[in-house]
Protein backbone atom coordinates (compact mmCIF):
# COMPACT_ATOMS: atom_id res chain seq x y z
CA UNK A 1 0.00 0.00 0.00
CA UNK A 2 1.18 3.74 -0.97
CA UNK A 3 3.15 5.47 1.90
CA UNK A 4 0.98 8.28 3.76
CA UNK A 5 3.55 10.39 4.93
CA UNK A 6 6.50 11.59 3.34
CA UNK A 7 9.56 9.71 5.31
CA UNK A 8 12.63 11.97 6.55
CA UNK A 9 15.33 9.79 6.88
CA UNK A 10 15.56 5.96 7.10
CA UNK A 11 14.84 4.61 10.52
CA UNK A 12 17.15 2.14 12.16
CA UNK A 13 13.94 -0.34 11.97
CA UNK A 14 12.20 -1.19 9.12
CA UNK A 15 8.88 -3.44 8.84
CA UNK A 16 9.37 -6.58 7.21
CA UNK A 17 9.11 -6.61 3.30
CA UNK A 18 5.79 -6.61 1.48
CA UNK A 19 3.94 -6.14 5.05
CA UNK A 20 2.60 -2.68 6.08
CA UNK A 21 1.48 -0.20 9.08
CA UNK A 22 -1.97 0.01 8.49
CA UNK A 23 -2.06 3.89 8.66
CA UNK A 24 -4.64 6.84 9.24
CA UNK A 25 -6.20 6.79 6.24
CA UNK A 26 -5.90 3.19 5.41
CA UNK A 27 -8.20 2.53 8.33
CA UNK A 28 -11.15 4.33 7.70
CA UNK A 29 -10.82 2.31 4.42
CA UNK A 30 -11.08 -0.76 6.09
CA UNK A 31 -13.75 0.22 8.30
CA UNK A 32 -15.35 1.49 5.54
CA UNK A 33 -15.38 -1.69 3.91
CA UNK A 34 -15.76 -3.73 6.97
CA UNK A 35 -19.41 -2.17 7.79
CA UNK A 36 -20.42 -2.77 3.86
CA UNK A 37 -19.27 -6.41 4.34
CA UNK A 38 -20.85 -6.96 8.01
CA UNK A 39 -24.27 -5.10 6.56
CA UNK A 40 -24.78 -7.21 3.69
CA UNK A 41 -23.34 -10.98 5.72
CA UNK A 42 -25.94 -10.25 8.34
CA UNK A 43 -28.59 -9.19 5.57
CA UNK A 44 -28.16 -12.57 3.95
CA UNK A 45 -27.30 -14.21 7.50
CA UNK A 46 -23.61 -15.62 7.75
CA UNK A 47 -21.97 -16.15 11.02
CA UNK A 48 -19.22 -14.24 11.79
CA UNK A 49 -16.24 -16.46 12.17
CA UNK A 50 -12.49 -16.18 13.46
CA UNK A 51 -9.66 -19.11 13.10
CA UNK A 52 -6.40 -18.64 14.68
CA UNK A 53 -3.89 -16.67 12.89
CA UNK A 54 -1.84 -20.31 12.69
CA UNK A 55 -2.43 -24.05 11.92
CA UNK A 56 -0.85 -27.32 11.87
CA UNK A 57 0.91 -26.92 8.25
CA UNK A 58 -0.56 -30.39 7.41
CA UNK A 59 -4.09 -28.20 6.89
CA UNK A 60 -2.75 -26.25 4.51
CA UNK A 61 -0.32 -28.51 2.70
CA UNK A 62 -3.20 -31.02 2.50
CA UNK A 63 -6.06 -28.92 2.31
CA UNK A 64 -4.30 -26.47 -0.70
CA UNK A 65 -2.70 -29.36 -2.53
CA UNK A 66 1.33 -30.32 -2.47
CA UNK A 67 1.65 -29.03 -5.83
CA UNK A 68 0.32 -25.48 -5.79
CA UNK A 69 2.77 -22.15 -5.61
CA UNK A 70 0.95 -21.18 -1.93
CA UNK A 71 2.06 -24.86 -0.42
CA UNK A 72 5.48 -24.94 -2.63
CA UNK A 73 6.76 -21.57 -2.28
CA UNK A 74 4.72 -18.79 -0.14
CA UNK A 75 4.17 -20.64 3.38
CA UNK A 76 5.79 -18.91 6.16
CA UNK A 77 6.18 -22.58 8.67
CA UNK A 78 8.22 -22.89 11.45
CA UNK A 79 8.61 -25.65 13.74
CA UNK A 80 7.49 -24.35 17.38
CA UNK A 81 9.23 -24.58 21.02
CA UNK A 82 7.17 -27.07 21.36
CA UNK A 83 7.47 -29.32 18.51
CA UNK A 84 4.82 -28.67 16.43
CA UNK A 85 4.76 -27.64 12.53
CA UNK A 86 2.92 -24.66 12.31
CA UNK A 87 2.00 -22.10 9.27
CA UNK A 88 0.81 -18.28 9.04
CA UNK A 89 -1.98 -18.97 7.16
CA UNK A 90 -2.02 -18.25 3.74
CA UNK A 91 -6.06 -18.62 3.16
CA UNK A 92 -9.00 -18.68 4.93
CA UNK A 93 -10.71 -21.85 3.53
CA UNK A 94 -9.01 -24.51 4.76
CA UNK A 95 -8.92 -23.44 8.17
CA UNK A 96 -12.63 -22.46 8.32
CA UNK A 97 -13.28 -26.33 7.31
CA UNK A 98 -10.78 -27.72 10.21
CA UNK A 99 -12.98 -25.68 12.53
CA UNK A 100 -16.77 -26.89 10.83
CA UNK A 101 -15.55 -30.30 11.51
CA UNK A 102 -13.28 -30.03 14.90
CA UNK A 103 -16.78 -28.02 15.90
CA UNK A 104 -18.85 -30.71 14.62
CA UNK A 105 -20.73 -27.83 12.74
CA UNK A 106 -22.11 -30.53 10.53
CA UNK A 107 -24.98 -31.39 13.36
CA UNK A 108 -25.90 -27.59 13.06
CA UNK A 109 -28.87 -27.03 10.39
CA UNK A 110 -27.16 -27.23 7.02
CA UNK A 111 -26.21 -25.22 5.43
CA UNK A 112 -23.89 -23.46 7.42
CA UNK A 113 -22.80 -19.49 6.50
CA UNK A 114 -20.17 -18.28 7.55
CA UNK A 115 -17.96 -15.04 7.16
CA UNK A 116 -13.94 -13.81 8.11
CA UNK A 117 -12.09 -10.36 7.69
CA UNK A 118 -8.16 -10.53 8.88
CA UNK A 119 -4.59 -11.14 7.89
CA UNK A 120 -3.18 -13.60 5.58
CA UNK A 121 0.22 -14.33 4.88
CA UNK A 122 1.89 -15.94 1.51
CA UNK A 123 5.74 -15.41 1.04
CA UNK A 124 5.29 -13.70 -2.40
CA UNK A 125 7.51 -10.74 -4.35
CA UNK A 126 6.03 -8.20 -3.06
CA UNK A 127 4.43 -5.81 -6.21
CA UNK A 128 1.46 -3.77 -7.01
CA UNK A 129 -1.12 -5.97 -5.01
CA UNK A 130 0.71 -8.55 -4.29
CA UNK A 131 1.93 -8.36 -0.71
CA UNK A 132 3.49 -10.92 1.98
CA UNK A 133 0.57 -9.75 5.11
CA UNK A 134 -2.36 -8.75 3.17
CA UNK A 135 -6.23 -9.07 4.29
CA UNK A 136 -9.28 -10.81 3.03
CA UNK A 137 -12.65 -10.81 3.58
CA UNK A 138 -14.67 -14.15 2.52
CA UNK A 139 -17.88 -15.86 3.13
CA UNK A 140 -18.14 -19.85 2.92
CA UNK A 141 -21.30 -22.23 2.60
CA UNK A 142 -21.14 -25.03 4.02
CA UNK A 143 -23.72 -28.51 3.73
CA UNK A 144 -25.26 -27.49 0.35
CA UNK A 145 -24.62 -28.81 -3.09
CA UNK A 146 -27.55 -26.59 -5.07
CA UNK A 147 -25.90 -24.17 -7.36
CA UNK A 148 -27.91 -21.32 -6.20
CA UNK A 149 -25.46 -21.17 -3.52
CA UNK A 150 -22.49 -20.24 -6.04
CA UNK A 151 -24.66 -17.83 -7.78
CA UNK A 152 -25.70 -16.15 -4.33
CA UNK A 153 -21.88 -16.43 -3.19
CA UNK A 154 -20.82 -14.64 -6.53
CA UNK A 155 -23.68 -12.08 -5.81
CA UNK A 156 -22.91 -11.51 -2.60
CA UNK A 157 -19.47 -10.43 -3.88
CA UNK A 158 -20.49 -8.21 -6.35
CA UNK A 159 -22.88 -6.61 -4.48
CA UNK A 160 -20.28 -5.77 -1.92
CA UNK A 161 -18.22 -4.03 -4.42
CA UNK A 162 -20.96 -2.07 -6.34
CA UNK A 163 -21.93 -0.69 -2.83
CA UNK A 164 -18.42 0.06 -2.91
CA UNK A 165 -18.57 2.03 -5.92
CA UNK A 166 -17.07 -0.17 -8.34
CA UNK A 167 -18.49 0.49 -11.75
CA UNK A 168 -16.37 -1.69 -14.15
CA UNK A 169 -16.72 -5.13 -12.76
CA UNK A 170 -16.35 -8.39 -14.79
CA UNK A 171 -17.07 -11.54 -13.44
CA UNK A 172 -14.83 -14.73 -15.04
CA UNK A 173 -16.47 -18.05 -14.27
CA UNK A 174 -15.64 -21.75 -15.39
CA UNK A 175 -16.24 -24.98 -14.58
CA UNK A 176 -13.42 -27.37 -13.39
CA UNK A 177 -15.53 -30.70 -13.32
CA UNK A 178 -15.24 -33.17 -10.40
CA UNK A 179 -13.87 -36.67 -9.63
CA UNK A 180 -16.02 -38.11 -11.98
CA UNK A 181 -14.61 -35.95 -15.17
CA UNK A 182 -11.72 -34.55 -14.83
CA UNK A 183 -9.32 -37.36 -14.61
CA UNK A 184 -10.42 -38.22 -18.07
CA UNK A 185 -10.01 -34.54 -19.13
CA UNK A 186 -6.46 -34.21 -17.20
CA UNK A 187 -5.37 -37.18 -19.16
CA UNK A 188 -5.94 -35.21 -22.68
CA UNK A 189 -4.55 -32.36 -21.34
CA UNK A 190 -2.02 -34.07 -20.52
CA UNK A 191 -0.61 -36.32 -24.00
CA UNK A 192 -1.89 -32.56 -25.76
CA UNK A 193 0.69 -30.74 -23.54
CA UNK A 194 3.27 -33.63 -23.86
CA UNK A 195 3.71 -33.90 -27.56
CA UNK A 196 4.40 -29.92 -27.06
CA UNK A 197 6.56 -30.19 -24.39
CA UNK A 198 9.50 -28.43 -26.49
CA UNK A 199 7.68 -25.23 -26.73
CA UNK A 200 6.32 -24.66 -23.67
CA UNK A 201 7.96 -22.42 -20.59
CA UNK A 202 9.93 -23.95 -17.97
CA UNK A 203 7.16 -23.48 -15.82
CA UNK A 204 5.26 -25.23 -17.55
CA UNK A 205 7.11 -28.17 -17.90
CA UNK A 206 7.15 -28.25 -14.27
CA UNK A 207 3.57 -28.00 -13.85
CA UNK A 208 2.86 -30.88 -16.81
CA UNK A 209 4.49 -32.95 -14.77
CA UNK A 210 2.43 -32.03 -10.95
CA UNK A 211 -0.65 -30.64 -12.39
CA UNK A 212 -1.11 -30.18 -15.89
CA UNK A 213 -4.66 -28.11 -15.32
CA UNK A 214 -2.05 -25.14 -14.28
CA UNK A 215 -0.42 -24.78 -17.04
CA UNK A 216 -3.94 -23.78 -18.64
CA UNK A 217 -3.05 -20.76 -16.35
CA UNK A 218 0.03 -20.41 -18.07
CA UNK A 219 0.49 -16.44 -18.49
CA UNK A 220 4.18 -16.45 -20.65
CA UNK A 221 3.49 -15.34 -24.21
CA UNK A 222 5.20 -18.52 -26.00
CA UNK A 223 3.17 -21.04 -24.06
CA UNK A 224 -0.65 -18.83 -25.57
CA UNK A 225 -0.68 -20.49 -28.66
CA UNK A 226 -0.45 -23.91 -27.76
CA UNK A 227 -3.23 -22.87 -24.67
CA UNK A 228 -4.91 -22.13 -27.60
CA UNK A 229 -5.78 -25.17 -29.28
CA UNK A 230 -5.77 -27.51 -25.80
CA UNK A 231 -8.90 -29.18 -25.16
CA UNK A 232 -11.64 -27.42 -22.98
CA UNK A 233 -13.02 -29.10 -20.45
CA UNK A 234 -16.24 -27.54 -20.73
CA UNK A 235 -16.78 -29.86 -23.48
CA UNK A 236 -15.72 -32.92 -21.26
CA UNK A 237 -17.95 -32.15 -17.89
CA UNK A 238 -19.44 -35.20 -16.80
CA UNK A 239 -23.91 -34.84 -17.45
CA UNK A 240 -23.99 -33.63 -13.00
CA UNK A 241 -21.42 -31.11 -13.82
CA UNK A 242 -22.75 -30.14 -17.02
CA UNK A 243 -26.02 -29.51 -15.69
CA UNK A 244 -24.70 -27.65 -12.56
CA UNK A 245 -22.93 -25.51 -14.80
CA UNK A 246 -25.36 -24.15 -16.59
CA UNK A 247 -27.79 -23.83 -13.51
CA UNK A 248 -25.15 -21.41 -11.98
CA UNK A 249 -24.74 -19.27 -15.55
CA UNK A 250 -28.76 -19.45 -15.68
CA UNK A 251 -28.69 -18.10 -11.73
CA UNK A 252 -26.29 -15.38 -12.74
CA UNK A 253 -28.33 -14.41 -16.02
CA UNK A 254 -31.37 -13.71 -13.57
CA UNK A 255 -29.59 -11.61 -11.64
CA UNK A 256 -28.18 -9.50 -14.18
CA UNK A 257 -24.49 -10.36 -13.00
CA UNK A 258 -22.14 -9.57 -16.00
CA UNK A 259 -19.91 -12.29 -16.56
CA UNK A 260 -18.16 -14.16 -19.42
CA UNK A 261 -16.78 -17.82 -19.78
CA UNK A 262 -13.06 -18.13 -19.56
CA UNK A 263 -11.87 -21.70 -19.67
CA UNK A 264 -8.14 -21.02 -18.94
CA UNK A 265 -9.49 -20.54 -15.37
CA UNK A 266 -8.57 -23.41 -13.21
CA UNK A 267 -7.40 -21.28 -10.05
CA UNK A 268 -4.24 -21.96 -8.35
CA UNK A 269 -5.52 -24.11 -5.29
CA UNK A 270 -6.13 -27.69 -5.75
CA UNK A 271 -9.46 -27.84 -3.72
CA UNK A 272 -12.02 -26.58 -6.11
CA UNK A 273 -14.30 -29.15 -7.85
CA UNK A 274 -17.02 -27.88 -10.64
CA UNK A 275 -17.37 -23.74 -10.21
CA UNK A 276 -14.45 -21.47 -10.21
CA UNK A 277 -14.49 -17.58 -10.64
CA UNK A 278 -12.66 -14.43 -10.25
CA UNK A 279 -13.59 -10.84 -9.81
CA UNK A 280 -11.57 -8.25 -10.97
CA UNK A 281 -12.20 -4.55 -12.39
CA UNK A 282 -11.80 -4.43 -16.09
CA UNK A 283 -9.83 -1.12 -16.48
CA UNK A 284 -6.13 -0.45 -16.77
CA UNK A 285 -6.00 -0.11 -13.34
CA UNK A 286 -7.87 -2.59 -12.44
CA UNK A 287 -5.95 -5.49 -14.54
CA UNK A 288 -2.52 -4.09 -12.60
CA UNK A 289 -4.18 -4.59 -9.00
CA UNK A 290 -4.91 -8.10 -9.98
CA UNK A 291 -7.93 -10.22 -8.99
CA UNK A 292 -10.55 -8.62 -6.16
CA UNK A 293 -11.96 -11.63 -5.46
CA UNK A 294 -11.62 -15.47 -6.31
CA UNK A 295 -13.75 -18.57 -5.55
CA UNK A 296 -15.34 -21.17 -6.16
CA UNK A 297 -16.62 -24.64 -5.31
CA UNK A 298 -15.11 -27.08 -2.87
CA UNK A 299 -17.69 -30.69 -2.93
CA UNK A 300 -14.69 -32.86 -1.17
CA UNK A 301 -12.39 -30.63 1.01
CA UNK A 302 -14.30 -31.37 4.41
CA UNK A 303 -13.77 -34.98 3.44
CA UNK A 304 -10.07 -34.54 2.67
CA UNK A 305 -9.41 -33.11 5.59
CA UNK A 306 -11.05 -35.79 7.67
CA UNK A 307 -15.32 -35.73 7.71
CA UNK A 308 -17.79 -37.07 5.46
CA UNK A 309 -18.84 -35.45 2.08
CA UNK A 310 -19.98 -32.18 2.89
CA UNK A 311 -20.54 -29.75 -0.34
CA UNK A 312 -19.29 -26.46 0.14
CA UNK A 313 -18.75 -23.19 -1.99
CA UNK A 314 -17.34 -19.92 -0.88
CA UNK A 315 -14.89 -16.88 -2.47
CA UNK A 316 -12.45 -14.46 -0.34
CA UNK A 317 -11.45 -10.88 -1.80
CA UNK A 318 -8.10 -9.10 -0.97
CA UNK A 319 -9.21 -5.92 0.97
CA UNK A 320 -6.04 -4.03 -0.11
CA UNK A 321 -6.15 -4.29 -4.08
CA UNK A 322 -9.94 -3.27 -3.58
CA UNK A 323 -8.48 0.18 -0.94
CA UNK A 324 -6.49 0.68 -3.86
CA UNK A 325 -8.68 0.95 -6.95
CA UNK A 326 -10.93 3.13 -4.62
CA UNK A 327 -7.95 5.62 -4.02
CA UNK A 328 -7.47 5.29 -7.47
CA UNK A 329 -11.39 6.88 -8.22
CA UNK A 330 -10.65 9.10 -5.78
CA UNK A 331 -13.11 7.66 -3.01
CA UNK A 332 -11.69 9.70 -0.19
CA UNK A 333 -13.29 9.16 3.26
CA UNK A 334 -13.31 12.04 6.15
CA UNK A 335 -11.66 11.57 9.00
CA UNK A 336 -13.57 12.32 12.21
CA UNK A 337 -16.26 14.77 11.70
CA UNK A 338 -15.26 18.45 11.88
CA UNK A 339 -15.68 19.98 15.39
CA UNK A 340 -17.83 22.84 15.82
CA UNK A 341 -16.94 23.62 19.43
CA UNK A 342 -13.20 24.32 20.64
CA UNK A 343 -12.75 24.87 24.64
CA UNK A 344 -9.86 27.28 25.36
CA UNK A 345 -8.37 27.37 28.95
CA UNK A 346 -6.43 29.73 30.20
CA UNK A 347 -4.35 28.60 33.49
CA UNK A 348 -3.76 25.25 35.44
CA UNK A 349 -7.26 25.55 37.33
CA UNK A 350 -9.33 26.29 33.98
CA UNK A 351 -7.03 23.31 32.45
CA UNK A 352 -8.03 20.63 35.08
CA UNK A 353 -11.73 21.70 34.57
CA UNK A 354 -11.59 21.19 31.19
CA UNK A 355 -11.37 17.48 31.18
CA UNK A 356 -14.61 17.15 32.53
CA UNK A 357 -16.08 19.75 30.60
CA UNK A 358 -15.43 17.80 27.82
CA UNK A 359 -16.52 14.13 29.28
CA UNK A 360 -19.80 16.00 29.28
CA UNK A 361 -19.84 17.27 25.83
CA UNK A 362 -19.03 13.45 24.99
CA UNK A 363 -21.70 12.05 26.63
CA UNK A 364 -23.94 14.59 25.19
CA UNK A 365 -22.46 13.43 21.93
CA UNK A 366 -21.15 16.71 20.94
CA UNK A 367 -17.79 16.92 19.41
CA UNK A 368 -15.48 19.56 21.15
CA UNK A 369 -11.99 20.01 20.57
CA UNK A 370 -8.79 21.13 22.28
CA UNK A 371 -5.63 22.27 22.60
CA UNK A 372 -3.82 21.35 25.53
CA UNK A 373 -0.30 22.53 24.51
CA UNK A 374 -1.11 25.77 23.90
CA UNK A 375 -1.45 27.82 27.43
CA UNK A 376 -2.31 31.82 25.82
CA UNK A 377 -5.34 32.62 24.72
CA UNK A 378 -4.23 34.05 21.44
CA UNK A 379 -2.68 30.68 20.18
CA UNK A 380 -5.72 28.56 21.47
CA UNK A 381 -7.99 31.28 19.13
CA UNK A 382 -5.88 30.75 16.42
CA UNK A 383 -5.81 26.98 16.29
CA UNK A 384 -9.84 27.64 16.94
CA UNK A 385 -10.20 29.80 13.51
CA UNK A 386 -8.07 27.50 11.68
CA UNK A 387 -10.05 24.44 12.32
CA UNK A 388 -13.03 26.45 11.62
CA UNK A 389 -15.34 25.81 14.83
CA UNK A 390 -17.91 27.76 14.96
CA UNK A 391 -17.82 28.35 18.86
CA UNK A 392 -14.68 28.98 21.05
CA UNK A 393 -15.62 28.29 24.50
CA UNK A 394 -12.77 30.06 27.02
CA UNK A 395 -12.39 29.16 30.78
CA UNK A 396 -10.10 31.69 32.18
CA UNK A 397 -9.03 31.79 35.98
CA UNK A 398 -12.05 34.40 36.49
CA UNK A 399 -14.64 32.17 35.12
CA UNK A 400 -13.67 29.15 36.97
CA UNK A 401 -13.81 30.28 40.02
CA UNK A 402 -17.14 31.83 38.94
CA UNK A 403 -18.58 28.73 37.66
CA UNK A 404 -18.79 30.35 34.65
CA UNK A 405 -17.83 30.15 30.73
CA UNK A 406 -17.47 32.23 27.72
CA UNK A 407 -19.26 31.39 24.43
CA UNK A 408 -17.32 32.90 21.29
CA UNK A 409 -19.18 33.19 18.10
CA UNK A 410 -16.34 32.90 16.05
CA UNK A 411 -18.10 34.16 13.04
CA UNK A 412 -19.58 37.83 14.52
CA UNK A 413 -17.02 37.91 17.40
CA UNK A 414 -19.96 38.19 19.97
CA UNK A 415 -19.01 36.95 23.24
CA UNK A 416 -21.83 35.78 26.23
CA UNK A 417 -20.76 34.77 29.84
CA UNK A 418 -23.05 31.98 30.66
CA UNK A 419 -23.21 29.27 33.72
CA UNK A 420 -20.59 26.36 33.83
CA UNK A 421 -23.24 23.92 34.74
CA UNK A 422 -25.44 24.93 31.85
CA UNK A 423 -23.11 25.09 29.21
CA UNK A 424 -24.11 21.64 27.68
CA UNK A 425 -27.66 22.49 27.32
CA UNK A 426 -27.24 25.71 25.79
CA UNK A 427 -24.89 24.49 23.03
CA UNK A 428 -26.99 22.02 22.30
CA UNK A 429 -29.86 24.66 21.59
CA UNK A 430 -27.31 26.49 19.80
CA UNK A 431 -26.18 24.40 17.61
CA UNK A 432 -29.40 23.10 16.99
CA UNK A 433 -30.65 26.72 15.66
CA UNK A 434 -27.66 27.31 13.67
P1 LIG B 1 -7.05 -16.59 -3.61
O1 LIG B 1 -7.40 -16.39 -5.04
O2 LIG B 1 -5.74 -17.20 -3.32
O3 LIG B 1 -8.21 -17.47 -2.99
O4 LIG B 1 -7.15 -15.21 -2.86
C1 LIG B 1 -8.33 -14.44 -2.88
C2 LIG B 1 -8.00 -12.98 -3.09
O5 LIG B 1 -7.06 -12.55 -2.09
C3 LIG B 1 -7.28 -12.68 -4.40
O6 LIG B 1 -8.20 -12.55 -5.45
C4 LIG B 1 -6.60 -11.36 -4.09
O7 LIG B 1 -7.52 -10.29 -4.21
C5 LIG B 1 -6.23 -11.53 -2.63
N1 LIG B 1 -4.81 -11.90 -2.50
C6 LIG B 1 -4.28 -13.13 -2.62
N2 LIG B 1 -2.95 -13.09 -2.44
C7 LIG B 1 -2.64 -11.79 -2.20
C8 LIG B 1 -1.42 -11.09 -1.92
N3 LIG B 1 -0.25 -11.71 -1.84
N4 LIG B 1 -1.47 -9.75 -1.72
C9 LIG B 1 -2.66 -9.10 -1.79
N5 LIG B 1 -3.84 -9.71 -2.02
C10 LIG B 1 -3.82 -11.03 -2.24
C11 LIG B 1 -8.26 -17.86 -1.69
O8 LIG B 1 -7.54 -17.42 -0.83
C12 LIG B 1 -9.39 -18.83 -1.42
N6 LIG B 1 -9.37 -19.16 0.00
C13 LIG B 1 -10.72 -18.25 -1.83
C14 LIG B 1 -11.87 -19.13 -1.53
C15 LIG B 1 -12.69 -19.04 -0.46
N7 LIG B 1 -12.28 -20.16 -2.25
C16 LIG B 1 -13.33 -20.72 -1.65
N8 LIG B 1 -13.57 -20.05 -0.56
Amino acid sequence: MEKEFKQTKRSKFQKPAGMHDILFENQRYFKKIYNVVEEIANFYRFEKIDTPILEETELFSRGIGLSTDIVQKQMYSFKSRGGDFLTLRPEGTAPIVRSFIENGMFNLPQPVKLWYFGPFFRYERPQAGRYRQFHQFGFETLGEKSPIVDAQIIQIFFQILKTLKFKNLIIEINSIGDSQCRPYYKKLLTSYFRSREASLCANCRRRLRENPLRVLDCKEEKCQPIKAQAPQLIDHLCKECHWHFKEVLEFLDTLELPYRLNPYLVRGLDYYTKTVFEIFEDTEEGRKQGVLVGGGRYDTLVKLLGRKDVPACGGSAGIERIINLMKGKKIRLSSFPKPKIFLAQIGNLAKRKSLKIIEEFRKAKIEVTESFGRDSLKAQLNRANRMGVKFTLILGQKETLEGTIMIRNMKTGSQELVKLDKIVKVMKRRLKSK
